[in-house]
């Protein structure tokens, strides 16, 4: 039997061609329009994957770096912790879709501000914590303390004022070394030490209530510490739904053979051979659902990111830390192996339609190794020119401690750039990241050179 086409008549095909042009119109002013804040690597990767989005309209990010101009508009004059100023921006750029990279601005309470004039940003979407759920990273007393409540498992651990030395002391004496002691507030990774001797844990305890990492007089966590192998683990959630994005490992120190001091970041891989299928059960049923459901119960609405740093401790996972945002440099390999669309999912987050959203993995072995200023995490000099080379389509290069200057691209921090490749192994992906890691060049120009061989 033949086709029977039907054939609109002439007012018939005009009411049709009306409706089609409203509903471009309408999916057009859906589209997002994304403000980014941030500067470093990991908003690098996030804006490269929320620019490849067919939803997305504009991306702006806040202030950027030499790199990010490949995938949106930078916005230097934008702080994070100016928030009227955000919303300025917002209100005169027609932002729908708020991210924050970073924990300061939502530690300090950037959903908050939102929430509060939700009558003046209507259609504004934000990813991110408020004020208390950022908590979870924000104070280590308050994490240490919500996972007593809800049974989550962490290293023992008891909370000092700055004036119980003494207290402290005595706790200390029924640990084995290496002791481990937190400032209690944000630090920027620089508020944990670990030492070897009683001795040297009591100078410690003075160091922090000094406040030679963050305030002066805050609380101190003293815990006992783990042994095992750390990985990272990054969640996705509502408040109602979650979805667990590909887990990763980095690397903290500076040196090989992970010697030295502790840096923000040297290099990532992904995935983690030993977060196999069993593993990450134990992580949902024994963290991720308490953890939400902890938070629910305490009516603490969190719609974002919640990064658990994970010990292995003899195949049972121990929360080291939450924080309240992606990881970084773990987030430039994890965007490499998410394969659905990043700025759909940052949508669902902030409308609570995680459910609806389907989170597919690339297979591919991805790995990040971060270029480094000499002298970083010390004293180290910016302004050197980077020459670039052309990355082959399975490497990104995402600058981090990058600007522009005069028309090129100089450093500008201790972390400069982040090279980000794929490999059909995990091999094969690092040998990758080495190469192209040659080709960069610039002044002082420094890298781990073992990423990933403990995983191998
Ligand atoms: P945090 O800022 O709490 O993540 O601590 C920084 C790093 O110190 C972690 O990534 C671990 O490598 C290490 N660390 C912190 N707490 C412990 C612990 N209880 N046992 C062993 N290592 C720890
Ligand atoms: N890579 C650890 C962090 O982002 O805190």
């Amino acid at each position: 039997m033949s086709k029977i086409y039907y054939i609109p008549q002439d007012e018939e095909q005009k009411d049709l061609l009306q409706l089609d042009s409203i509903m471009q119109e309408k999916r057009a002013s859906e589209r997002l329009i994304v403000l980014l804040l941030g500067s470093g690597g990991r908003e690098s990767a996030m804006a490269w994957r929320i620019a490849t989005s067919p939803e997305v309209e504009q991306l702006y990010i806040a202030p950027g770096n030499g790199g990010s101009e490949n995938y949106g508009i930078n916005v230097p004059e934008l702080s994070g912790k100016d928030f009227d100023a955000i919303a300025d921006f917002i209100a005169s750029h027609g932002v729908n879709l708020l991210v924050s990279g970073p924990e300061e601005p939502l530690v300090q309470g950037i959903a908050d501000y939102f929430a509060e004039r939700k009558e003046d940003f209507p259609h504004l979407m934000v990813v991110g914590p408020n004020a208390q759920g950022a908590q979870l990273e924000g104070s280590k007393d308050f994490s240490k303390a919500f996972m007593q409540r809800y049974g989550i498992p962490t290293a023992s651990y008891r909370t000092f004022s700055a004036n119980e030395k003494s207290e402290a002391v005595a706790y200390l004496q029924t640990l084995h070394p290496p002791f481990v002691l937190k400032a209690d507030g944000l630090a920027a990774g620089k508020g944990v030490l670990i030492v070897p001797t009683l001795e040297e844990a009591a100078k410690g305890f003075d160091d922090l209530a000094e406040g030679i990492w963050g305030s002066k007089g805050q609380k101190i966590v003293i815990e006992e510490f783990l042994q095992g192998i750390e990985c990272s683990i990054f969640v996705a959630t509502d408040g109602l739904n979650y979805k667990v994005l590909p887990a990763a490992k980095d690397y903290k120190r500076i040196g090989d053979g992970d010697m030295g001091p502790n840096t923000g970041g040297m290099g990532s891989v992904s995935p983690v051979p030993f977060a196999d299928e069993a593993f990450m059960e134990k992580v949902r049923q024994r963290i991720i659902e308490p953890t939400l459901q902890g938070l629910r119960d305490e009516h603490i609405e969190y719609r974002g990111f919640i990064f658990l740093g994970l010990m292995n401790v003899k195949g049972d996972p121990y929360v080291i830390e939450y924080n309240c945002r992606l990881g970084d440099p773990e987030t430039e390999t994890v965007m490499l192996r998410i394969s659905s669309d990043v700025a759909l999912l940052l949508k669902a987050i902030a409308n609570g339609t995680l459910d609806e959203y389907t989170l597919s993995e690339d297979p591919r072995p991805a790995a990040s190794v971060m270029l480094v200023s000499r002298g970083y995490p010390g004293s180290y000099k910016k302004g050197y020119e980077i020459t670039l080379p052309d990355p082959p389509h399975d490497t990104c290069l995402f600058h981090a401690g990058t600007r522009k200057l005069d028309g090129k691209i100089v450093t500008d921090g201790g972390r400069v750039l982040s090279v980000s490749s794929y490999g059909a192994t995990p091999e094969a992906a690092l040998k990758r990241c080495y190469t192209i890691a040659q080709q960069v060049l610039f002044e002082g120009k420094n890298y781990r050179h073992d990423i990933g061989q403990d995983l191998l």
